[in-house]
């Protein structure tokens, strides 16, 4: 037997409350199956929806265990917690669905132009290989889970969601459109999604909505004259003046930089295997934290390389769609890192770039965040006792964008003296990427309060991430809300523990 939860919602009462059930236990079955076993076993009179039970119809969202899937999917398990999606809920499971399908009708999500000239006198577009921006596109059953599981939208009716992105998106590079939808995007909060990926990890149709609709509406909005917001723009001219997104502190202990000053009392003819790629948060803002990484690997026996070549990934410009200075620091990179076995970096926002969108442009580096490298090489033994209390933030382009949840944990498990203790939501977004910090900021500061709530009831010493662009959000929540919590970077704690 398995006992199965469910989040019920009386209509009449309008009371909320979970019920609990006993099912017999079979194996790989559905939670569609356990929710009819249920109902014919306790004639339980539980509403929820279903029609196709293939994954076609997409009636069947609900959450699972606070995840958004279709029922009829996904395997039920002992203890499972069922509950309505996070929309408005009509009677136990079964959410309206009527706002979202008004907006639907309102916003025209149908194409305007198949009477077009493109389409009478230009046949040939009609092609598979013009249809490859939209093809994931459209396989699209909407379920509504990516509305539910998008942390934006309970913050703003701003912005319309990542189902609408999605829609505007598919006719956008539709061939047999011609309208263009970057002002209706505008409009309806593009810029307001912090490209946190947790629509596309939901998607039971594995579009990736943030990637492959929202990045490349923002790049198309980018070539016409509407976009991107003026902070954006102000990024762009920074990288292609200097390299750098951002600039050192004029006060900064390294006024150049930590990659030239580390340079400078090096003999450059030794080549060592390993590279660190900086980042530009790294390089120019938090300099220490990347000292404290050649500090602690020096302790552990590597000593690595960190190239001066090196530019800005191109992360802030990809995420804004500014990609046209694009090819030119991927050339950069990839000669200035092409002779290494491995690059390390310690910044969420640049392994991902590298290891996602760099072969997009046919360049494959080995890259590893920092606590990939790690984790699995520390020694307790050799470190000092800390006695500190800490929590961990999962950036989400480390979560979700490179599948790093566990390295970390079990880097800060081994070492000496650190207690560890999860937080409720800690994959949830802070709010601080995908150039919503500047260009948001009130977006930002709404997510990371969240963050911060949840880590105040931990009363912990510290909050570890591996992201300067969390650290920097966080912190900022942290100190208004007067927290005694303060954030601190992974290589900081080592850094403790070794020093
Ligand atoms: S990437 Fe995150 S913020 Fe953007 S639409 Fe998807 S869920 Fe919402
Ligand atoms: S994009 Fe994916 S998650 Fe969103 S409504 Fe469509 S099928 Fe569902
Ligand atoms: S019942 Fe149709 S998608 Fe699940």
């Amino acid at each position: 037997m398995i006992t199965v939860n469910i989040k019920r919602y009386d209509p009449v009462k309008k009371h909320e409350y979970v019920e609990s059930f006993e099912i017999e236990e079979i194996e790989k079955m559905k939670v569609l199956d356990a929710l009819a076993q249920i109902n014919k076993k306790y004639d339980a009179n539980i509403a929820y929806r279903f029609s196709c039970r293939a994954g076609q119809c997409g009636s069947c969202a609900i959450k699972i265990n606070g995840e958004a899937k279709l029922a009829c999917k996904a395997e039920i398990g002992d203890n499972d917690l069922l509950e309505p999606l996070d929309l408005p809920v009509i009677k136990d499971l079964i959410v309206d669905r009527s706002e979202l399908n008004t907006k639907v009708k309102d916003l025209n999500m149908y194409m305007t132009s198949e009477d077009s000239e493109i389409v009478k006198n230009k046949p040939d577009l009609i092609k598979p290989e013009n249809y490859a921006m939209c093809d994931q596109l459209r396989g699209c059953i909407d379920c509504y889970s990516c509305i539910s599981m998008c942390p934006v939208i309970k913050k703003t009716d701003n912005f319309a969601g990542p189902f609408f992105m999605r829609g505007f998106s598919n006719i956008e590079f539709d061939p047999r459109e011609d309208e263009s939808l970057s002002e209706k995007s505008v409009e309806n909060g593009i810029y307001y999604c912090t490209s946190c990926g947790q629509c596309t990890k939901t998607c039971p149709k594995e579009i990736d909505i943030y990637g492959k609709a929202i990045e490349k509406l923002r790049a198309k909005i980018f070539s016409e004259k509407e976009g991107p917001l003026n902070p954006h723009k102000l990024i762009r001219k920074a990288v292609l003046n200097t390299g750098r997104s951002v600039q050192p502190k004029e006060d900064s202990e390294y006024p150049e930089g930590f990659v030239k000053a580390y340079n400078k009392d090096r003999d450059n003819g030794k080549k060592n295997k390993i590279a660190f790629f900086t980042g530009c948060m790294i390089d120019n803002r938090l300099p220490w934290i990347a000292e404290y990484l050649v500090n602690v690997l020096e302790k552990l026996g590597y000593e690595v390389d960190i190239p001066l070549n090196q530019v800005c990934c191109g992360s802030p410009l990809f995420r804004t769609g500014q990609i046209d200075i694009i090819p030119d620091l991927v050339k950069t990179n990839y000669e200035t890192f092409k002779e290494y076995d491995t690059i390390l970096t310690v910044c969420a926002g640049c392994g991902a770039t590298l290891k996602n969108n760099y072969p997009e442009y046919g360049v494959n580096l080995n890259v590893m965040d920092i606590s990939e490298f790690l984790d699995g090489k520390l020694d307790p033994n050799d470190m000092n006792e800390l006695n500190l209390k800490v929590t961990y933030h999962d950036p989400c382009h480390l979560v979700r964008s490179q599948g790093i949840s566990e390295q970390p944990r079990n880097i800060l498990k081994s070492i000496k003296g650190v207690e560890f203790i999860e937080m409720e939501k800690p994959d949830q977004c802070c709010g601080a990427g995908g150039g919503v910090k500047s260009g948001k900021p009130e977006i930002a500061e709404a997510l990371a309060d969240d963050k911060v709530d949840m880590i105040d009831k931990l009363n912990v010493d510290h909050v570890v991430t591996i992201c300067p662009f969390c650290e920097f959000n966080i912190n900022d929540s942290l100190v208004n809300k007067n927290s005694k919590t303060s954030v601190i970077n992974i290589m900081e704690l080592l850094n403790k523990a070794y020093e």
